[in-house]
């Protein structure tokens, strides 16, 4: 990959970050959508304990973070949008975002049944409800249901996964408190990759979680963002909370990380600055047959270390680790075809950012999109 960075002008790095605030205008969700949100929230807990009477029920992923691309509301046509935004609402409204909803049981519930017997349980009290669209999958690696809400319409995806999905969901909620160019970078990722069709991890791209971790890892490299799980709260050692064999520690005060001073930081790039060198830190720099990025220790690490260098040939398959679970490598679903599939739209990204930007041409995010 070529490109000629010293073309890129001061200018056009102010339109890039003017182009990624409009673009975050335009897809972050309404009010309104968090209202429907919390009462098809409601519904599901309600039926839920029909089956379940001890149930609870956790909202996890984009939409409890908040970085969920929105669903286009009544008035997305309306007075006040730019046609960037129309264009976005449009067809964030042909991918309407799932809610993911984590149940948890008592204990007893786990030895009586599996985890595909829990499911179909579930499933049969949400059709007898009056759920609309209910499927059981029950043979996924995370077995879940899908519904749509009768009142809501709203989809969600409701699961027993384990804790793990509320901390790490967490520490993203930290990481988008700390830095502003954090959020505003994930809605530019996220929304390209479900534009370029590499955010399906059933058929073998990536997850939007991974593409999260991936933009956490480069902003720790960059000096934006510091390593949380790697800060004690009393400036000592690094305490060990064991969930399910992991380490769930992070430092979750951040309001108090950056009054305090303990963490400052150095980077005073803007956004369209970051997008560009995000996407070439992806296509060019990161070192995919021996590295693996790593949240949790802020740096690369090597497959080697990790044991994870069975098969060379499944580079990306094995370059992300999960922040608290780490021995799972959250690229998994990339297989030989679908690497070279992920790797391409990174490179044609990166050169179209770099070449617009040579000739000065507008509606960079367009480009890529
Ligand atoms: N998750 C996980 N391990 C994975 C994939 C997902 O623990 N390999 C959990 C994470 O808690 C993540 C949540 O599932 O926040 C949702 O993942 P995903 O749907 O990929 O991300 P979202 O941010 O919800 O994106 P989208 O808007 O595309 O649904
Ligand atoms: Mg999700």
């Amino acid at each position: 990959l070529r490109v000629d960075e010293s073309k890129l002008t001061t200018e056009y790095f102010e339109q890039l970050s003017r182009e990624s605030a409009e673009l975050c205008c335009a897809i972050v969700p309404s009010s309104e959508e968090r209202v429907r949100q919390e009462v098809a929230f409601r519904s599901v807990l309600e039926v839920a304990r029909r089956a379940f009477p001890d149930a609870s029920l956790h909202h996890f992923g984009s939409t409890a973070l908040g970085f969920s691309l929105a669903n286009a509301g009544d008035d997305f046509l309306g007075k006040g949008h730019t046609l960037l935004e129309i264009f976005v609402r449009i067809l964030t409204h042909l991918k309407m975002k799932d809610m993911d909803l984590s149940i948890s049981l008592g204990s007893n519930a786990y030895d009586a049944y599996t985890p595909a017997q829990l499911v179909e349980k579930l499933g049969i009290v949400m059709k007898n409800a009056g759920m609309r669209d209910v499927k059981m999958l029950t043979r996924a690696r995370v077995p879940i249901v899908k519904i749509r809400d009768a009142i809501t319409g709203i989809r969600c995806d409701i699961g027993f996964q384990s804790k793990l999905v509320l901390y790490n969901t967490r520490l993203l909620k930290a990481y988008s408190r700390i830095d502003p160019r954090f959020r505003e970078l994930v809605f530019i990722v996220k929304y390209w990759s479900k534009q370029r069709n590499i955010n399906e991890p059933y058929f073998g791209t990536l997850s939007s979680y991974c593409f999260v971790l991936m933009v956490i890892h480069f902003l720790q490299i960059r000096g934006v963002l510091p390593c949380l799980q790697q800060i004690a709260h009393d400036g000592q050692n690094v305490p060990n909370i064991a969930i399910d064999e992991a380490n769930v520690y992070f430092c979750e005060d951040v309001d108090t990380l950056v009054s305090s001073g303990k963490w400052t930081c150095t980077n005073a790039e803007t956004v369209g600055e970051l997008v560009v060198a995000f996407f070439k830190y992806f296509s060019a720099e990161f070192p995919y047959v021996h590295g693996v990025a790593s949240v949790r220790t802020g740096s690369v690490l090597s497959k080697e270390d990790k044991g994870w260098t069975k098969d060379r040939q499944q580079e990306m398959n094995r370059s992300v680790e999960d922040p608290f679970e780490t021995t799972n490598n959250v690229g998994r679903p990339v297989d030989k075809e679908t690497l070279f599939e992920v790797r391409g739209e990174f490179i044609r990204a990166s050169k179209i950012l770099c070449s617009a930007g040579g000739v000065g041409t507008g509606a960079a995010y367009e480009a890529i999109l």
